[in-house]
């Protein structure tokens, strides 16, 4: 089937990419003509573990094509997908400015049936005024599916090839047969619902992942209080099926492009309709004051930080990503700053997006043990499974003090205890 998909970044990009690969004649859009240009050389612009193989092999067979104008390949497609972003405004509300600039274009270029599938993460009610905003100026036959997208930075490729379910929210018969047609070649649960219940499985499936990491962070800060450790507990918990082992993984927080801007964008939808969505603020407000954690080991070590000389092994929001937007090894890089510690960092990905977003008093090097050199204290801050195979003893020695705050507990504690440091983790006895 010949397909549109309008926005290519994490998500336009990799359903592009993939749909492409399982047999679609798949148009890429986007209006940034710098990416475009990139795109069709090759270049991705992301680190997507595994994309530019998809991207190159489908393009090269001419399966994937990339364009700057919807209007010149809408005529040719059966379905257009929007997967373009959907930022948080300052209140929490989701922006749609982008997905209703699509809609208008499609409206006004729109000749025959198209299937028009939201795959942005979007407010319930959103696939209605996209269908609304459509009919200002194209009166035939249309249908507007809402699809949400599942998938985890780092993981993507394969997120999309084997999803758990793939949800579809569909209210027009031809549609559905149509969207039956795009996923028959990808294995997974086909979940077929209403319109509005697709657009809520999206944002309540993230909040309650959301829930889960909050719920396990305030157990992580009682541990500390009673001489439990959290990793324990958390094995032990997860074993139950009700309960499952995924996302049970103290630390410092959530962080990337979708669980904050998610969790707000539904208190603030729940807001509008005058529900007070309490425990979900609860989750943002744990997530918050989960960073401080490290903060306040710090303190309790050194008493004041101001001077003292920080090294952060992390920068990226989650390891397997060079993505820096709402990185907690960020906020707990900047309050670091804030209280006049000095930090050096390093990210295996993420330097260069981060030296984009920090100050120039943050160092950040190509090294980690440069980053260590001379610290009076190591952060772990990204759960990159590299870190844990540094070389310690040498990290010892680079130290001015062997302190370790591990905020994500990716180290054997009782390792780096027997190698001599003062291990710290996030809820460990
Ligand atoms: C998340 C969801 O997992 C995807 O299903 C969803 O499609 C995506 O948002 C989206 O809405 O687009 P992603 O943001 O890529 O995916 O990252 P996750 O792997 O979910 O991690 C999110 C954050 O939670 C990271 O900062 C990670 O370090 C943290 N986390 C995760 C924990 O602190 N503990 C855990 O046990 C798991």
């Amino acid at each position: 089937m010949k397909i549109a998909v309008v926005g290519t970044g994490y998500v336009g990009l990799v359903t592009g990419a993939c749909l492409a690969k399982v047999g679609h004649t798949v148009s890429c859009v986007d209006i940034d003509q710098e990416k475009i240009k990139k795109l069709k050389k090759g270049i991705i612009p992301i680190y997507e573990p595994g994309l530019d193989k998809v991207v190159k092999e489908v393009a090269k067979k001419g399966k994937l094509v990339f364009d700057i104008s919807l209007k010149k390949v809408l005529p040719d497609v059966e379905a257009i997908f929007i997967a373009v972003g959907t930022p948080a405004k300052k209140d929490g509300k989701a922006d749609l400015q982008y997905v209703h600039a699509v809609a208008k274009e499609i409206g006004e270029n729109i000749k025959d049936f198209k299937v028009i599938i939201n795959k942005s993460t979007v407010p319930v009610g959103t696939a209605k005024e996209v269908k609304n905003i459509i009919l200002k100026t194209y009166k035939g036959k249309f249908a507007v599916v809402s699809n949400p997208e599942f998938l985890k930075e780092g993981y993507a490729v394969t997120d999309f090839m084997k999803p758990d379910r793939i949800v579809i929210g569909c209210d027009d018969k031809q549609a559905k047969k149509i969207m039956q047609e795009i996923y028959k070649p990808v294995k997974g649960k086909k979940v077929f619902t209403t319109v509005q219940s697709a657009e809520m499985i999206k944002y309540a499936s993230n909040a309650f992942l959301a829930t889960k990491i909050s719920f396990i962070n305030e157990i992580a800060n009682l541990c500390e209080k009673v001489n439990a450790d959290v990793k324990e507990v958390s094995h032990g918990m997860g074993l139950d099926q009700r309960i499952g082992k995924s996302f049970l993984s103290a630390g410092i927080g959530y962080g990337g492009s979708c669980f904050p801007k998610d969790t707000s964008a539904l208190n603030q939808i729940a807001g509008t309709k005058g529900y007070d969505f309490r425990l979900l603020k609860a989750v943002i407000e744990v997530n918050a004051k989960q960073r401080q954690s490290v903060i306040d080991k710090l303190e309790q070590i050194f008493g004041n930080l101001k001077n003292k000389r920080i090294a952060v092994l992390g920068l990226a929001f989650k390891n397997n990503t060079d993505d820096v937007r709402e990185s907690a090894a960020i906020d707990i890089i900047r309050m670091l700053t804030g209280v006049g510690a000095r930090v050096k960092a390093y990210d295996p990905k993420a330097n260069d997006n981060a030296k984009e977003i920090l100050n120039s008093g943050v160092k950040i090097t190509n090294d980690p043990y440069e980053a260590i050199k001379n610290a009076d204290a190591l952060v772990i801050a990204t759960e990159w499974p590299e870190f844990a195979n540094l070389d310690f003893h040498k990290i010892k020695n680079l130290l001015k003090q062997p302190i370790i705050i591990d905020g994500r507990n990716l180290l054997n504690s009782i390792i780096i205890k027997k190698l001599g440091f003062q291990y710290y983790g996030i809820g460990r006895a």
